[in-house]
């Protein structure tokens, strides 16, 4: 029976590589996002904070010490500095040269290939971030209502909110940690006003939340999935996907 079950989820459960195929190849580059592709994942997950300069960059921490050979905060280097470091090396020498992608890299590299779930990461660092991200997403032409192929989330509902009525035909979602465990059928009714997904903590799902945000006509990708158990368990409690390190767990 158990073999059966994880069969339908391959099937059925949307398989999001978080920050690109983040087991095998270091988070956030293009590397990891190449490797997602080849595994087969849907999605791929990355997080968007901005250079000095204004330019929307993919890199999930505050600052780069731990993902580069440098240090500091991200927002104190241009995007020629920033170019300048090393995003691989951390990982696995293997990976030697890999550098902070851009937004528009990725969109040009990525877009149409295989559909892209953005994260506005610290948005309330970067004022003006949710209209630059929505201009590279009309430059690239991904903007259209059924093309499906883009959703943009974030911690910060605020700024869901206003991504949302920039770009009013592209899914968003609210991403949500464990202290949204007690959310009430009013509080879900408000995130659906503007949000089309729910994506909480792993932890927090139930097969009652999860029908209840289905009830308000979201869907839900939990996130950080790093075992196969876990995926299986997530599941038969009817979750829509998953966002997960390792693409490869829902074989
Ligand atoms: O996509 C959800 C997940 O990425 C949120 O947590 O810290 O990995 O960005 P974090
Ligand atoms: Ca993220």
């Amino acid at each position: 029976a158990e073999e059966t079950i994880i069969v339908d989820a391959q099937e059925n459960m949307i398989n999001i590589a978080h920050r690109g195929a983040s087991a095998y190849a270091p988070e956030n580059t293009m590397a990891a996002f190449t490797m997602s592709v080849e595994m087969g994942a849907d999605y791929i997950e990355f997080d968007v904070q901005m250079t000095k300069d204004g330019i929307p960059v993919v890199i999930h921490d505050l600052t780069v010490d731990r993902t580069t050979n440098g240090y500091g905060s991200l927002n104190t280097y241009t995007l020629d500095k920033l170019k300048s470091l090393d995003a691989g090396s951390w990982f696995s020498k293997e990976f030697a040269g890999e550098t902070i992608p851009t937004l528009d890299e990725v969109l040009t590299e990525f877009g149409g290939k295989i559909s892209i779930l953005i994260e506005l990461k610290f948005p309330e660092v970067y004022p003006g971030i949710e209209v630059k991200v929505a201009n590279a997403l009309k430059e690239h032409n991904l903007v259209s209502a059924n093309s499906n192929q883009i959703i943009i989330q974030s911690f910060n509902h605020e700024s869901i909110k206003l991504s949302k009525e920039l770009l009013p035909d592209i899914p968003h979602g609210v991403l949500v940690r464990n202290d949204w465990k007690g959310v009430s059928d009013r509080q879900l009714e408000e995130f659906a006003t503007y949000a089309d997904y729910f994506n909480p903590n792993f932890n927090m799902v139930t097969a009652e939340l999860v029908e209840r945000v289905h009830f308000n006509n979201m869907t839900m990708f939990p996130y950080t999935i790093k075992k196969q158990s876990l995926a299986s368990k997530l599941y038969n409690l009817g979750v829509d996907g998953i966002i997960t390190d390792d693409p490869d767990i829902l074989k």
